[in-house]
């Protein structure tokens, strides 16, 4: 009797073509239980069908819809971050293509520069915005005047805002009047409120990198789309496992 030809393709192959990583890491992600399909501890040589199986490293479900677009922006000052503005200020989403149809992932202050994330997965913006998941944010920051060891400690251990105490920062002195700042909430202005807070104003502020996300040479005003490592490593960013 002659086999059917099994269908899909093997799983290590698939999971090498989008990035993951070599043929051999993937053998032995998969050897080590690390990888499911469709919510089964996946074996190696497993044929899995890309566009209807659903596939999880270390708990990660990887994102291999051709639809989903996932951009990084650098934005610079006088932009502001919502889908549309009433008073007609230019906006984020007229920086990138208009299709598919993206939209910011949080906000940044239009007077803030820096990375943001535009996407057309609601499921990604919702565990990279949602404080539960405490995704970190970190931020260069000039401000007024040169803080004092205990202002940089009252900013490290939290402050008191007029929507209650801030989390545990990570904070470092960056020179005179530098701050670097990580944070894992995201309220309003809250970092501008927590310099405010300890008497040292913000003068310029720049969000430098999300979770696992940096990119140091992304000029101001321009994007890019994430790459699979990206994606994956923010995908693991938000996993709970
Ligand atoms: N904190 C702020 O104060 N503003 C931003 O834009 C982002 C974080």
């Amino acid at each position: 009797m002659i086999e059917p030809e099994p269908s899909g393709e093997r799983l290590q192959k698939v999971l090498a073509r989008i990035g993951v990583g070599s043929r051999r890491t993937n053998e032995i992600l998969i050897a080590e239980g690390r990888v499911k399909v469709n919510g089964e501890v996946a074996i190696l040589g497993a044929r899995v069908d890309i566009d209807h199986d659903e596939i999880e490293v270390d708990g990660a479900i990887l994102t291999t819809m051709p639809d989903v677009v996932c951009y990084l922006l650098n934005k610079p000052t006088g932009v502001i971050s919502t889908a549309d503005d009433p008073q007609g200020r230019p906006t984020v989403v007229e920086i990138v293509p208009s299709e598919p149809r993206v939209f910011p992932v949080g906000r940044l202050d239009a007077d803030t520069e820096g990375l943001l994330l535009l996407t057309n997965d609601g499921g990604l913006t919702h565990r990279l915005t949602h404080p539960s998941f405490g995704v970190e944010k970190e931020y260069l920051v000039e401000v007024s005047g040169k803080p004092s060891r205990a202002a940089l400690r009252q900013l490290r251990e939290g402050v008191e805002l007029d929507d209650g105490p801030t989390s545990p920062a990570s904070v470092a002195a960056v020179g005179e009047t530098g701050i670097r700042i990580t944070i894992h909430e995201g309220r309003n202005r809250q970092v501008r409120r927590m310099c405010d807070a300890v008497g040292h104003p913000v003068v310029r502020l720049v969000r430098t990198r999300i979770g696992p996300l940096i990119d140091p040479k992304l000029q101001p005003g321009s994007w890019r789309q994430l790459d699979q490592d990206e994606l994956l490593a923010l995908q693991r960013a938000v996993s709970r496992t």
